[in-house]
């Protein structure tokens, strides 16, 4: 069964979740590859898009942890790179199997990111949301304090504010 999209499943941060609803699209597409006849070149192809996009994803989603000063961020970077080890472990077993054991590799491994995936937006990732909100109101308030002060300095100035 393909995962369903849902809003309780957004972190707060567009580029985060929109990463999230790529990868995914690209576990329900892996899902449609291997269902009926296993074409395993085209389960290769997706395999790979899947495992570089998870690769950009973490760092990205690392970098905004790191500019809301997510204070968990040493554990879930590691927690990253244990993730791409076992990727990079399956994508090699898949290379290296053949036959039926290839298409039994595969079934279980629909089950493996499925529940990966699953895991790491709704366990670990909405574990940021409340950081990324606080960012956002940090920002806001910021900005809100900025537009203060250049209209106080025109007002100053004897400028008349413009709009
Ligand atoms: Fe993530």
């Amino acid at each position: 069964m393909s995962i369903a999209w849902r809003d309780a499943m957004e972190v707060g941060d567009e580029s985060i979740d929109g990463d999230h609803k790529h990868l995914v699209q690209l576990i329900n597409d892996f899902e449609v590859a291997i269902s009926g006849r296993i074409d395993h070149k085209r389960i290769a192809a997706v395999l790979l898009s899947l495992f570089e996009y998870t690769a950009e994803h973490f760092q990205r989603e690392e970098e905004i942890q790191l500019r809301v000063r997510y204070p968990y961020y040493e554990s879930h970077r590691r927690a990253h790179r244990d993730v791409l080890k076992k990727l990079t472990a399956l994508v090699q077993d898949y290379t290296q199997a053949g036959g039926v054991a290839r298409d039994e590799m595969i079934r279980s491994m629909a089950g493996f990111l499925k529940e990966w995936l699953v895991d790491h937006i709704i366990q670990s990732d909405l574990r940021m949301k409340p950081y990324v909100a606080a960012w956002k109101r940090q920002m806001a308030d910021t900005e809100t304090r900025r537009r203060a002060a250049i209209a106080q300095s025109e007002t100053i100035a004897g400028v008349t504010p413009k709009g």
